[in-house]
């Protein structure tokens, strides 16, 4: 028999370790590890057991238990599911649908599948899964939506304001306000639904782990629990996960590789915009992005992008407007710079939304290539509204953006600027720049810095190619 064995999990990384240690060695938090107790046949007896409950006329379980009968091996022709012919459940929210996968008309959630969405505390996670609860509800889906954090009350009259609560939507969705898990396993049985919310898992527990909501154990069996239930059933299920100060889900990697998809929710709270983007997805791609605004009644699409803070910059030193790519889908975003009195040898260099290294690697080129003097200058930078910029493709508008801050000179009015910077000071070419520069000019920005080479024209937009940071910097007036 399996022997019950003690390990320690760390609360940051969900790496486990075979004793306590003061930090964890994989991720380096302080204080992050919390001792769990690992009991493999009680694991194995619980999801049998859940696994059984589902599945409408098996007592055994030997089809769906990966503890059961050795699985026999299918060669990949009989496997014939495809991310395209995979069944999903649109919810009708063209933004969310998106994210979740598929093609065309051909999107949404595939049963049985379990998607975790993170975001900070007040960012508006609850709202979007009232709004699609409510949307599949209308659809005609059977929709359990669990509420942990509220009352039931609190989830209906917003349901009420939010207009999810019309035509169908009264008499399919459900809403349950518990933390109970085997309570609310207990009454999904009853209902039958067809989609499951947990809003959110870190306030669920089971009554018979030994340890308080959220703890590593507890997040651990509980999301445990919840797939071989959507595995076993069909059942299709969102979870909502907070996100910690430093932008990590509570026991990130603990869950991540539990679910099949993980959906961030981001924005800056000051602003009205919100994006969903994928951060892991088993039935779709990771590349796409949902666009929301925030309103007084809800969350609305926001398909083109307009409501993004970049649509609005006015030309100031420190700034430039980059079109920058997310999947099929390209967006405007500003980006700043600030250059202030620092020390020389002990400079500060802070991002915010932009990787630090890209950073760090910008000043350096611009030091060694275009003599400005940075050494003794603190640099800030951040992207504006929150957006998280990664491509090397907005290296050169960050560029300009820290040498307009700190020659206090500024690009003309309505000029987006996009190129990867070298360390040899040459600006690169990036991929879809025919997109890139259609996007700018509907949006309004029809002069561009381009790299070299771009052998495109495209009506409304003029172009202005440049090889390397000197004549890119000229560009500043
Ligand atoms: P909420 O969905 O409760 O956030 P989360 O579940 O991520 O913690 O939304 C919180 C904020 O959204 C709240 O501070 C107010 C704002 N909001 C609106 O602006 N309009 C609305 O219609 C709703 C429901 C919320
Ligand atoms: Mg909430």
């Amino acid at each position: 028999m399996a022997k019950v064995r003690r390990v320690f999990v760390c609360r940051s990384c969900g790496s486990a370790q075979s004793r306590w240690q003061g930090k964890c060695p994989d991720c380096g938090t302080w204080d992050s590890l919390e001792e769990t107790t690992f009991d493999p046949a009680l694991e194995k007896d619980t999801h049998k057991g859940l696994a059984a409950a589902f599945t409408p006329g098996s007592d055994s379980d030997d089809a769906h238990s990966p503890a059961g009968s050795p699985a026999a091996a299918v060669s990949l022709g009989d496997l014939a599911s495809s991310p395209e012919s995979l069944q999903r459940v649109p919810s009708g929210i063209g933004e969310l649908d998106r994210v979740l996968g598929g093609q065309g008309d051909h999107r949404g959630l595939v049963p049985g599948s379990v998607v975790l969405i993170g975001g900070e505390p007040g960012i508006g996670k609850s709202t979007l899964l009232l709004q699609a609860a409510g949307a599949w509800a209308a659809r005609g889906q059977r929709v359990m939506y669990v509420t942990s954090e509220e009352s039931a009350q609190q989830v209906g009259s917003r349901a009420q304001r939010l207009g999810a609560a019309a035509g169908d939507a009264t008499k399919n969705l459900f809403v349950l306000a518990d933390t109970n898990l085997a309570r609310i396993v207990e009454q999904a049985r009853k209902i039958g639904p067809a989609l499951l919310v947990v809003d959110s898992i870190q306030m669920v527990y089971k009554p018979d782990v030994p340890a308080s909501p959220g703890s590593v154990t507890q997040l651990r069996r509980c999301c445990a629990d919840l797939v071989t239930i959507a595995k076993s059933s069909g059942i299709g299920v969102v979870l909502v996960g907070h996100v910690t100060k430093d932008g990590q889900l509570a026991g990130p990697r603990l869950l991540e590789h539990l679910v099949d998809a993980v959906l961030s929710f981001e924005g800056d709270r000051h602003h009205a915009h919100r994006i969903v983007r994928a951060v892991k997805n088993r039935f779709g791609t990771t590349l796409e992005i949902g666009l929301f605004e925030m309103t007084g009644a809800g969350l609305r699409e926001s398909p083109d992008g307009a409501g993004l803070p970049a649509a609005q910059a006015t030309p100031r030193p420190g700034s430039a407007v980059c079109p920058v790519l997310s999947g099929s889908r390209c967006m405007l975003v500003e980006l700043q710079a600030l250059t202030a009195t620092g020390f020389l040898g002990a400079a500060k260099r802070k991002a915010s939304g932009i990787d630090p290294n890209r950073l760090a690697m910008l000043i350096a080129v611009l030091e060694q290539h275009a003599q400005l003097r940075l050494a003794d200058r603190d640099v800030f930078a951040s992207s504006v509204g929150g957006v998280r910029v990664v491509e090397p493709a907005a290296d050169l508008a960050l560029l300009l953006a820290i040498a307009g801050a700190h020659l206090r000179r500024s690009l003309q009015a309505r000029t987006a600027v996009v190129g990867e910077v070298g360390l040899g000071g040459e600006i690169r070419p990036v991929p879809a720049l025919d997109q890139r520069v259609r996007e700018a000019a509907r949006l309004g920005y029809q002069r561009l810095i381009v790299p070299k080479g771009a052998r495109i024209s495209i009506p409304g937009a003029e172009l202005a190619e440049v090889k390397n940071i000197d004549a890119a910097i000229e560009h500043l007036g």
